[in-house]
């Protein structure tokens, strides 16, 4: 059978699921639409991915400094970032089937692609999800769950400027949720109403700022490629589609199954929030240059990622179909893999196998995480591993009870070596390097 793409995200949405990655959210009671959970594998896989990004764009460098902000802020924040206003798509809904779609979404802004019936004209809708703070349901107490993190960063502007003292150029960088009521989630969880996004608001001078661009594109670039993701294509966001407060973006695009669609991306916010949140609170959000005696409001550019959107990229990049479709293999990168390595015993009916292997995962475990399998024969145990992306395998057999050693299995080549139980930390450590 030829693979089409559908094919393809059926089987990963499948995996998925039966692996203990993703599951539908609220499944028992029917699921609640746009929203997804991660399970035990999913996690950890989830962490790892925020694990990489924050090593690299926060703990590595000394220019960019973390923070992680609360989702419910003062709405007026909202309302000086343009939220309020223009946080919007345009809906449309068919007059006979009820159904709604985005109007930018479809072919024939008048034609409902569900049932062929006359589309309304469209309307704003904001994707903004209201709560109320408080126990009176009142205007005043009403504000929104954040539709993205990075106003976390520009409130806390002066607070990092006088806690830390940076020196321009530098970063504010933060990983969370936000939260968007879109009008059509879906692409399992591609476009989700509740997704965690990792972004960083890169602090300028407005001069710098073509420069300072492409290098942040290039370095959003190289850490695809190190979680395993290639051949991202850049899309120049025209101006009409850009977001309210963008001069330029650049969006790094993905071949999904179900086709070419938005990753991450780059915009040049300008000063526009940092100015408009001066104005509005009255707080002063300029930086002054000890050097050249000057104080200004700096610019930034604001690379974006979605987390969910990268799992989903990085399973899609990872599996791997062996045995004429018949098995999956995860070839994740090893410093994404839920667990590191798996240990079995070759029996599970011999207490001596068993109390070796368990001795080995026992001392394994204190460095990385491990999985244990005892069921079904071992090469149903090593297939099993692979379709969650296990790197290495460790089987203690007879001969380990004779001189030892333990068999160890690699992930991608299937190659089996031995290796001393003495050795086996420094084995997978160098690996792991
Ligand atoms: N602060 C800029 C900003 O929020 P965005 O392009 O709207 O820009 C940034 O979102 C990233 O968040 C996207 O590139 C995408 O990876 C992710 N994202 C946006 N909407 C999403 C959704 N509904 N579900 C999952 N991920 C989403």
């Amino acid at each position: 059978m030829k693979e089409t793409g559908q094919n393809i995200m059926e089987k990963i949405v499948a995996l998925a699921k039966r692996r203990g990655f993703v599951f539908p959210g609220s499944e028992i009671y029917g699921g609640l639409g746009g929203t997804w959970d991660y399970g035990p594998l999913g996690v950890e896989l989830k962490n790892n991915i925020k694990k990489e990004w924050w090593k690299r764009f926060v703990q590595s460098r000394d220019d960019v400094y973390g923070v992680d902000s609360a989702i419910l802020m003062n709405s007026r924040v909202w309302e000086t970032s343009g939220h309020t206003l223009n946080f919007t798509d345009p809906l449309s809904e068919c007059k006979i089937c009820k159904y709604r779609f985005r109007t930018d979404q479809i072919t024939d802004p008048k034609v409902c692609p569900h049932c062929g019936g006359t589309l309304s004209s469209p309307r704003k809708f904001n994707m903004m999800f209201k709560t109320h703070v408080g126990p009176v349901e009142d205007t005043a107490a009403e504000t929104h769950l954040r539709p993205e993190t990075a106003q976390g960063m520009f409130v806390n502007f002066k607070n990092v400027l006088d806690s830390m003292h940076p020196k321009l150029p530098f970063g504010i960088a933060q990983i969370g949720k936000a939260f968007r009521n879109e009008i059509t989630p879906g692409n399992f969880v591609f476009r989700t109403r509740e997704f965690e996004q990792m972004e960083i608001e890169y602090f300028i001078r407005e001069n710098d700022w073509r420069g300072r661009f492409e290098s942040w594109l290039s370095e959003m670039h190289d850490w695809a490629a190190s979680v395993g993701i290639r051949n991202l294509h850049d899309r120049e966001v025209s101006a009409e589609d850009r977001a309210h407060y963008s001069e330029r973006t650049v969006d790094l695009d993905f071949d999904f199954p179900f086709g070419r669609e938005e990753l991450f991306g780059i915009a040049y916010r300008t000063d526009f929030d940092l100015k408009a949140h001066t104005e509005k609170s009255g707080a002063d959000l300029s930086y002054y240059d000890e050097e050249k005696k000057e104080r200004f409001i700096p610019h930034v550019i604001e690379p974006t990622f979605g987390v969910d959107r990268t799992l989903l990229a990085v399973l899609i990049s990872s599996f791997t179909e062996e045995d004429g479709g018949k098995r999956a293999v995860l070839k994740l990168p090893i410093r994404l893999a839920p667990f590191k390595v798996a240990v079995f015993p070759l029996l599970a009916n011999k207490t001596l196998l068993v109390e070796k292997a368990r001795n080995i995962y026992t001392e394994l475990k204190k460095y990385a995480p491990v999985a244990w399998d005892e069921r079904g024969n071992i090469g149903k145990r090593y297939y099993a591993q692979d379709e969650i992306g296990t790197p290495w395998c460790i089987t203690a057999d007879f001969q380990t009870l004779e001189d030892d050693t333990v068999t160890v299995r690699d992930r991608d080549t299937a190659k089996q070596e031995r290796v001393a139980v003495t050795e086996l930390k420094n084995y997978l450590e160098k690996q792991l390097e």
